[in-house]
């Protein structure tokens, strides 16, 4: 068996290349692994890809593989591609990371950020800014029960960040496509009806050609006076526009976000200095290592005996 790996960086997939090399003789898998980057010859040795962000030339470059391992959990850069059309095989197995690590540091990012509006942080921050001392004020102060925190897409990352919330004694609601029951999140079947009620709206769907935008100026005024957005998914999500306009009318109190349509953000982009906005640069959720590579030498190993794996895309889907 012939593995090979491809990210957009030469020493990463190295590096991931030599930890797949390494883990290899616990799944009792024989298999050499090579690395490919854009230029390299095509190689029809290879039976599994593997990687993050593959240059649209990697599939045809490797016409016999038999399955795709996404190292991370987003798929939109292969199935919501416009340079993978006529590259990607349409009915080649992609299965994507599940967690693997990356669902911890989502919930203590939204935790942390969901904390700090709150208890108003923001404003201690900047009174030490100016060496002022100021009093807490009752007025600024939320509790508890006016966060109710609304988690869009429920999926395994938002799931795990709904539970985090609900296990800290938050309100959560919760809404997908498909209806997902989950202790202690109240499942609202009709988006409108969750946009109304998220005091703090957190995203976590794909990027599909039908979640395009789905935040955009009809929706976002659908949220109730005085709400936070925090955007851990894609930036495509976002009308970014939109945005700016419901934060400066004071619609929305604030919006962190760690996506963006293009990224890195560019110089100049009226989200850097906005006073309402907080800007992550795609830190939220990383890959780790270790722990991608067990999953995914895991799920080999299954595929190899005929056994069914989680986490394979649906490619039907919109
Ligand atoms: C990161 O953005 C991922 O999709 O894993």
């Amino acid at each position: 068996m012939h593995l090979v790996v491809s990210t957009p960086d030469a020493a990463e997939t190295a590096q991931m290349a030599a930890a797949l090399r390494a883990a290899l003789p616990r799944f009792d898998l024989q298999a050499t692994v090579g690395e490919w980057q854009e230029g390299l010859p095509a190689d029809p040795r290879a039976d599994y890809g593997i990687g993050w962000k593959p240059s649209p030339d990697f599939f045809p470059a490797h016409p016999n593989l038999k399955a795709f391992f996404n190292a991370g959990a987003g798929l939109d850069h292969l199935l919501n591609n416009p340079a993978m059309t006529g590259r990607l095989p349409g009915d080649l197995p992609i299965i994507r990371l599940e967690d693997a690590g990356m669902g911890q540091q989502m919930s203590d990012y939204c935790r942390h950020q969901v904390l700090d509006w709150m208890y108003g942080f923001s404003r201690y921050r900047s009174a030490q800014a100016r060496g002022a001392w100021v009093d807490w004020d009752e007025a600024q102060a939320l509790t508890r029960s006016q966060m109710t925190i609304g988690v869009l897409g429920l999926g395994v990352l938002g799931r795990r960040v709904a539970q985090d919330f609900a296990g800290d004694g938050f309100t959560v609601l919760g809404h997908a496509r498909q209806v997902r029951a989950i202790e202690g999140v109240r499942f609202v079947p009709r988006l409108g009806d969750f946009l109304a009620q998220s005091r703090v709206l957190i995203l976590l769907v794909p990027s599909t050609a039908s979640t395009h935008h789905l935040l955009r100026a009809e929706t976002l005024a659908l949220l109730p006076r005085g709400a936070f957005l925090i955007n851990i998914a894609r930036g495509a999500l976002v009308n970014e526009g939109d945005l700016v306009a419901a934060l400066d009318q004071g619609h929305l109190a604030g919006a962190c976000l760690d996506v963006f349509g293009q990224e890195p953000l560019p110089p100049g982009h009226r989200f850097w200095q906005h006073p309402k906005v907080r800007v992550t640069p795609h830190i939220s959720g990383p890959t780790l290592l270790q722990p991608a590579v067990e999953q995914m030498l895991g799920k080999l190993a299954r595929l190899r005996q005929g056994l069914p794996v989680s986490g394979l895309a649906d490619r039907s889907a919109p």
